[in-house]
């Protein structure tokens, strides 16, 4: 599991006992899934290059660090990534983001694609692929291979929970991809669904059922 980082902030953790809790309305759930977002974002972005520059505070020139602007993508898988989008641009605003539009087929859980735009330069980004859920693996696996297939080096993946079989076929078939997540469960249930999990993400967070 060496390419998983569990996030097990207590803030990340708090948040999460909130969206797991049945009673959470859609308001508060979309509100939460950004936060978490947030705070997921800070620890995914640690390895973002500096460069040093000279500023002067009032007491003189100091030399300082800043971003070195590199060129970044966020990737949400539509539609539950969306809720991911806010939180993870609010630290880099300048990040572009590109859609890739997955659902699963209920009957064979594999994913079918239906809408993919991506920033042009997509090759000379480093990609951050987002969706709440880590079921089987099938969409965040296809949706990796779409951004190689364009010439991605450089990838990503932040779940919000993740169940072991789909760590297990993102590591599988993309053994270089660092992987984020706030839990990992404890099992998938006979229709594909993360036990205990959250029950649907894309419904939760746009109020569909
Ligand atoms: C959910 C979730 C992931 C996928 C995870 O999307 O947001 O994209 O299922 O399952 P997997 O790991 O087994 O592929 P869903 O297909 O329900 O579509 P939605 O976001 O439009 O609701
Ligand atoms: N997709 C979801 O939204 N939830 C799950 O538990 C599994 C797939």
């Amino acid at each position: 599991m060496s390419n998983v980082h569990v996030m097990d902030h207590p803030l990340i953790q708090h948040k999460l006992t909130l969206i797991r809790d049945k009673e959470t309305g859609v308001k508060e759930f979309r509100e939460l899934v950004e936060e978490l977002s947030l705070l997921m974002a800070y620890e995914v972005y640690r390895d973002l290059p500096l460069r040093e520059i000279e500023v002067e505070t009032p007491m003189g020139k100091s030399m300082c660090h800043t971003i070195s602007g590199k060129k970044l993508g966020i990737v949400p898988i539509l539609r539950a990534g969306l809720g991911m989008v806010d939180g993870m641009t609010k630290l880099v605003p300048t990040a572009k983001v590109g859609h890739i539009g997955l659902y699963r087929d209920p009957e064979t859980l594999e994913p079918v694609e239906y809408y993919c735009k991506l920033p042009t330069d997509i090759e000379e980004r480093d990609l951050i692929v987002v969706d709440p859920m880590l079921a089987t693996g099938g969409s965040a696996a296809a949706a990796i291979q779409f951004l190689k297939q364009r010439g991605s080096k450089n990838i990503k993946l932040v779940c919000l929970i993740a169940a072991p079989e789909g760590i297990a076929r993102v590591q599988e078939e993309h053994a270089d991809i660092d992987i984020f997540v706030a839990a990992v469960d404890e099992k998938l249930d006979s229709h594909g669904y993360i036990v205990p999990g959250l029950g649907d993400a894309g419904d939760r967070l746009f109020g569909t059922k």
